[in-house]
């Protein structure tokens, strides 16, 4: 049996320091209790709460501060990725996403390692790599198992293959995994991971399929399938990147539910909620109101295990990169710290869900 991540997170050391503040506040009668923060609220309602971070961010002493105060997981926003820990063949750069690790280490966060395998982020060798079905397998099998070797017992959760399915639902989307290895790619590298880290938590990550859509269900078909079948998988990540008013709770948690229902965790991996032009009061209600749905969703159902938002705040968001043609907007804020990291409408909603959802 696989271990599997419990709601119920408690962290020793995290707690005889979260202890220390409130101790000393005792004797000193005129500071008043700090707030608390969204981590000690999450942990209260047993699930994590979680953000991607790049990790020159870090270099940034506010951004450093509200990410450490705020959240009890981290995601690598890039540094995880295939081009970045194996840019040319056998030759492994760890740096960027160590630094990570460490940070989350030194402030008690879990790491939900991203992604092993994903038809982007790939080096050309890979990409462009003439590799017969076998050599194919060695190359995937060697990066899983000099990734998960490094990182065992550090990092607990892996997005073992990302964004695998085609938008309609119809079948697996074309990769040059796909092409080299035929469709058992995508279970291959859960087993290998699963026996490079038989501790790991093992997750399928996608997109648009959060609500019961056709891509939702073709993603249930899968999972089910590899659950029948005996293939190690412990959860699906739900990426979330919605558009503003796109969050359907009762299709949601129903769609959380009957994945528990085959005894697999489900995480909110990847939250932000875009919209188009510049922000108005009236905008960031509703999204906070987006915000509220998708974690209320989360709390009805006890498989739902973390948050995780994609980014912490608006100032560093992806979706307003040069690359991203597609829904690129420079004024977009799609996250719950503002450019000059003040908490949001979408954080106190969060507070209130999630405050009212512990009492
Ligand atoms: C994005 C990063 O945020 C960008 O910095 C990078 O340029 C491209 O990738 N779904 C995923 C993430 O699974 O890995 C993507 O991250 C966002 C969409």
């Amino acid at each position: 049996m696989l271990r599997k991540l419990s709601r119920p997170l408690l962290c020793i050391p995290f707690i005889a320091a979260a202890l220390i503040p409130f101790a000393l506040a005792a004797n000193a009668q005129s500071t008043p209790d700090p707030a608390p923060a969204l981590r000690d609220l999450a942990e209260q309602n047993h699930i994590h709460i979680g953000a991607a971070v790049y990790s020159d961010h870090l270099l940034d002493p506010q951004f450093n501060q509200v990410l450490s105060r705020e959240f009890n997981m981290l995601t690598p926003e890039n540094e995880a990725k295939f081009c970045w820990l194996q840019p040319n063949e056998g030759k492994f750069d760890f740096s960027k996403f160590d630094q990570l690790v460490a940070f989350a280490q030194a402030n008690n966060m879990e790491i939900h390692g991203h992604n092993l395998v994903w038809h982007q982020c790939l080096p050309d060798w890979v990409a462009q790599g003439k590799f017969t079905r076998d050599q194919a397998l060695q190359v995937l099998h060697d990066h899983i198992f000099t990734v998960l070797g490094r990182y065992r017992g550090r990092v607990a959760i892996w997005d073992v293959v990302n964004e695998a399915m085609s938008d309609s639902g119809s079948g697996l989307r074309d990769t040059p995994w796909r092409d080299m290895i035929g469709d058992d790619y995508v279970e291959m590298a859960f087993r290998f991971a699963h026996e490079a880290d038989p501790d790991a938590l093992l997750f399928y990550n996608d997109y648009s399929g959060e609500a019961m859509t056709g891509k939702a269900n073709a993603i249930y078909d899968m999972v089910q399938d590899f659950v029948k079948r005996g293939v190690p998988i412990n959860g699906v990540g739900l990426q979330s990147h919605f558009t503003l008013g796109g969050v359907n709770e009762a299709s949601i948690s129903q769609n959380i539910k009957r994945l528990g229902a085959l005894g697999l965790q489900v995480q909110i991996t990847e939250m932000d909620d875009r919209f188009d032009g510049a922000p108005t009061p009236a905008i960031l209600q509703e999204q906070a109101n987006d915000y509220a749905q998708l974690m209320q969703a989360c709390l009805e159902n006890s498989n739902c295990t973390a948050f995780i938002t994609w980014g912490v705040s608006d100032n560093y968001t992806w979706l307003r990169g040069t690359n991203l043609g597609f829904f690129k907007n420079p004024l977009v804020e799609p996250l719950l710290f503002d450019d000059h990291y003040q908490p949001k409408p979408a954080y106190q909603a969060l507070v209130d869900v999630l405050t009212k959802h512990a009492g």
